[in-house]
């Protein structure tokens, strides 16, 4: 997984021939387990093409659309967004392990071409489909929307000399993907205690916030508690 943290860039041009019933029967697995641990109700969706056919929804930013995770859940889990960012940060990168092409979509597509039980409800859609090398049309809408990372002095603040392991887990965290490329999520260290913040002004700032706290995880030993301004526990040894 730590590889895919490189690896991984969004991906909007997919290759014509379908996943194969092997892939497809793997990330059914893959959805499930994640849907055990985190009490969400995701699903993949084989052909889920409609939502991107209208260029007007999608600005036909992508091409040969097909096959998704849509996620989703209880509408009274309060931490519904942030799930759904950290649990499908962790589907993108094993998906990306397995050599496939993804994309966190929550604008660009039309989301009434889904449904849910009225108990639930549809946050976002991840594109994943086989991918060869990056189109000139894909780096072009890359350059346009991620061009700048933000620096780590952008997102840590820090009162105190910060350790190694902070910043090995927010140089992790610069790679991940975030809604309009906004990277908003912000950390603050006081030599004691290490939090993460963002503030929660835009739809998809929690969604961002899972995200984040996945990457950091990854590259750190211990866990962030949910909520935003959370606190990071170290493991124990
Ligand atoms: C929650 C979320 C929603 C996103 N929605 C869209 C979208 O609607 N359309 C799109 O083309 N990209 C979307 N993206 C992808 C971002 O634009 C992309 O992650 C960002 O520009 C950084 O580029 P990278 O993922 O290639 O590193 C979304 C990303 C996240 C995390």
């Amino acid at each position: 997984m730590r590889s895919a943290i490189n690896e991984r860039i969004s991906r909007r041009t997919f290759e014509k021939s379908p996943l194969s019933t092997n892939e497809q029967e793997k990330i059914i697995q893959m959805v499930e387990k994640s849907n055990a641990r985190s009490g969400l109700s995701s699903e993949f969706l084989e052909d889920g093409s409609a939502a991107f056919d209208s260029i007007k929804k999608s600005y036909g930013m992508f091409k040969n659309a097909r096959s998704l995770l849509l996620m989703k859940g209880e509408k009274n889990d309060v931490h519904l967004l942030e799930k759904v960012g950290y649990y499908g940060e962790e589907l993108v990168l094993d998906l990306t392990d397995m050599k496939l092409g993804t994309c966190w979509v929550a604008g660009t597509f039309d989301k009434t071409q889904f449904t849910a039980p009225d108990s639930e409800e549809i946050v976002c859609v991840i594109l994943v489909g086989k991918v060869s090398n990056v189109t000139p049309k894909e780096k072009l809408i890359r350059y346009a929307i991620s061009k700048n990372r933000k620096p780590i002095s952008k997102r840590l603040i820090a009162t105190a000399e910060v350790p190694d392991w902070v910043v090995k887990g927010i140089e992790s965290v610069r790679l991940a993907p975030s809604a309009r490329n906004t990277q908003k999520t912000t950390f603050h260290y006081d030599g004691n205690t290490l939090t993460v913040n963002i503030p929660n002004d835009y739809p998809m700032d929690l969604v961002d916030l899972g995200i984040s706290k996945k990457h950091f995880e990854i590259e750190a030993n211990g866990k962030f508690e949910l909520g935003n301004g959370a606190t990071f526990q170290m493991s124990k040894i």
